[in-house]
Order: structure tokens, then sequence, then C-alpha cells
């Protein structure tokens, strides 16, 4: 890992705080993810599950932890497996955490080698009760591949199949949604180096630049601050392709006069920030463009008032698509008679503003959270209208992250250029 060690008062006050939910009598299991194979020898990149990495800290494969809070015997009550090393393995992926390390990291006392884990379960089941196991309950999830940890819920069930079985998913989740001081720290630090990569791409964009220039930039400032991109495929899309949501190719050259939608950000020690900004690439908006820039900019501002305790996100997405409406027949798109007898579930207003204007932020960059509960201090959000016009061959979506606090919310992008006037001033300062 690049990142500063994270105080590990966070992972033991995540541990105590899933331990106050749990039914007497409980062992909870979770399971790192896989390191998925790409062709012949090769592997993709690890990426460590993020329930495990909120509880642990521990960035390596093949990592299990265990938690019996109500074992007879003390040394059992949180247990963190790991892998065994041996020269072979040194010579090749060098040293991996040894048990002090990993103790110090998690602040987890008892850590084995993995060999012995199926014993210790052995040995610990017959005091327990209930199995709390891991899955991916993501609403949209849509995952095909078996993880470690769905091939251990059948391995646990097979052997131990007069236990109570109970999801950690909907408690973990709560606890994910709402994030401690330290966990804002870093995601305040995501959002600094964001907008380092930000200042230095809007020094660099000019007619003649390729969106792959402006990607590699913003990696460029995002490693070297020991950050690394944030965990989404950036989206640098200059011209009609600012109208795809999801344009990923990012390999053409920014024309005069086009606009250039970037959706890219930094993650920090694993959390992320999420940024889009929409600029002219010659330095000046056209007429146009202005206004339907400053459309967006106003949805933003007035649906950021929105974000604070109590209030829904399903409600939110109801009041975000009015205002969006109302801009969108001041910018002649749409008629108020036309909007008067549409349909409520397919809004006219989806043509040019197609996705809702807010997720939950976090380990993931659409992160756990419930969008029908209300919204609590610590939870941190996306703010992201859009309006997208492809018959004028141009997109706008603005995206800032909200952190609800006390109060109301603050946002983490104060200090990120969104202002028209200051982006064109700030591209034409050279
Ligand atoms: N930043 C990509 C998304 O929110 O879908
Ligand atoms: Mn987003």
């Amino acid at each position: 890992m690049k990142y500063q060690r994270i105080n590990n008062k966070l992972f033991i006050n995540n541990r105590k705080n899933l331990i106050k939910q749990l039914k007497p009598n409980s062992i909870v299991i979770l399971n790192s993810n896989d390191i998925l194979p790409t062709n012949a020898d090769g592997l993709m990149p690890f990426k460590q599950n993020n329930d495990l990495f909120y509880l642990t800290g521990i960035e390596q494969e093949e990592t299990i932890l265990l938690l019996f809070p109500d074992s007879p015997e003390e040394r059992f009550k949180e247990i963190l497996f790991i892998r065994e090393v041996n020269e072979e393995l040194i010579l090749w992926e060098g040293d991996k955490l040894t048990v002090k390390e990993a103790s110090d990291i998690s602040g987890i006392k008892t850590v084995r080698f993995l060999p012995e884990f199926d014993d210790i379960l052995n040995y610990l089941t017959s005091d327990a009760e209930h199995i709390y196991l891991n899955s991916n309950e993501y609403k949209r999830a849509a995952v095909e591949v078996e993880t470690r940890d769905d091939r251990f819920i059948k391995k646990c069930k097979a052997k131990y199949p007069l236990h109570y079985y109970c999801r950690i998913a909907p408690l973990i989740y709560r606890l994910r949604a709402r994030k401690s001081d330290i966990e804002i720290d870093l995601m305040k630090k995501a959002c600094e180096l964001t907008e380092k990569g930000f200042r230095r791409i809007l020094s660099f964009v000019k007619p003649g630049v390729t969106e792959t220039e402006v990607e590699a930039e913003f990696i460029h400032e995002f490693i070297r601050n020991n950050g690394a991109p944030a965990d989404y495929e950036p989206i640098i899309a200059s011209g009609i392709d600012s109208c795809t949501l999801h344009y990923i190719k990012n390999n053409k050259t920014c024309k005069d006069g086009d606009v250039l939608l970037i959706d890219f950000a930094a993650s920090y020690a694993n959390y992320n920030a999420d940024m889009t900004r929409t600029i002219p690439v010659n330095g000046k908006l056209t007429a146009r463009q202005k206004r339907v820039y400053n459309a967006v900019l106003r949805v933003l501002k007035e649906t950021r008032k929105l974000l604070k305790p109590g209030a829904r996100l399903l409600k939110i997405f109801e009041k975000n698509r009015a205002l969006i409406e109302k801009e969108l027949i001041d910018l002649g798109l749409l008629k108020m008679a036309d909007i008067k007898k549409q349909n409520p579930d397919k809004p006219l207003s989806s043509k040019y503003y197609p996705h809702n204007v807010s997720h939950f932020l976090g380990l993931d960059v659409h992160d756990v959270g419930y969008f029908d509960e209300p919204l609590a201090p610590g939870m941190v959000l996306t703010c992201e209208p859009g309006i997208y016009i492809r018959e004028e061959g141009f997109g706008i979506r603005l995206e800032n992250n909200i952190l609800i606090n006390q109060n109301g919310n603050t946002d983490l992008f104060e200090n990120i250029p969104i202002e028209a006037d200051e982006i064109e001033d700030l591209m034409n300062s050279k």
C-alpha cells in the first residue's frame, strides 16, 4: 500500500459496532476477494473485499476474519487468518504480512495462519448458535462469478447444517453508510488529490490534446501523491461523447468548440472521491453551452440543499427531477403542457437526464446504503445533475461530494472550481 497506515482505532471501532448488532452466541465470518484470472497464467490486480477491509484494514488475499464475541475463551473472540509464507512465495511475490504486522494493522490480537482455520472453526461452532456470513446484497449488483464468500457459505452450511444462518450485509451496510471521523479525513484526502488533478488539467486542456493525455495527467497527479484512480473507469468524453453516460474509450482528439466532460477522481487508502466537471476545450463556453452549464449548476446548488439529516434519497430524486424539468423548459427543450400529461414512470425529462442525482460514496464508488431510509450525519453522497442534448452535440454534468452533518451538509468539493467563469479564467491564465 502506498498510503500512510490508517489508525487501527477505525477497524477496532467498526468491529465493536458490528458486534453490538449480533444475536447472542454468534460467529461472524468474512472472506477476502479472490484474485481473478485473466488469460494463460495472468491475474487481475487484487482488490480486497470492502467489508473485510472495513473490519480489518487488511489488503492481503486469502484473509479470513472470524468474530465470536461470546466465546468463553478470550483469545477466540477475534481471530484473523492470514496466508502462511514460504521461500517460493517470497521469491516470486515478496514478503507477505507477518503476524505482528497483521495484528498492528487490524488491532486484532489473535492472528493465525490459514491452515488452522478449519480446526479452529470446528472447535468454536459447538459453543455458537448463529453463524453470520457475508454476501453482496447491493440492489444493482450483477455478479456472475462465485466469490470466496459464496463458496464458503455452501461449505459452511454443508458442514454445520443445524446452526442458524444470518446475513452480515444489512448490518454492515448501515454501518458503512455513516462514516467516522477517520474515514471522513481519508475521503477529504481523496478530494484533495482530485482537486490537484483537476487544476493540473485546467492548464493542460486545449484543442489538439487527446482524451488519453488528459486521463494520463490525472493519473500522474493521483499516483505521485500516494493515491490512485477512484474505483471506476474514468470518463474523459469530448464533443458528442459527453452525452454517453459511461463513455470510457477516452481515445479522441479534443476539438475547438467542444466541451470535455470529465468524470474522474482519486481514491486514497481505498476511499473514493467521485468528480464530474465539464469544461470548454478551448477555454471558453459558447453562449448556449454556458446557458446549459448554468442550468445544471443551479440544479446542483438547489439539490445540494436537500441533502440533510432526515431526508430520503428517493424523495430527493423526485424534487431534483422537478428542478431539471423547469430548466429544460427554460432551455426550450420541453414544454410544460407536455410535462403535465407525462407518464410519471417515464418522465419526458429522462430524454435529457436519464439518471438519478445521487449515490452513496465511500469504499465503493456506488457505496452501500439504503435509498429509502433517512439520511444521517456521516453519510457521504454525490450530487450529480446533468443535461445531455445529443441533437446539439454536447452534454453537461457536474458532480460534487457532499458530507451530511448535524445541521445540513458540507460540500467536500468546496475548493474545486465549478463556476463557469472561474474555470474559464483558470484555463486562460497560463
Ligand atoms: N462516477 C461514475 C458513476 O457515478 O457512475
Ligand atoms: Mn457518481
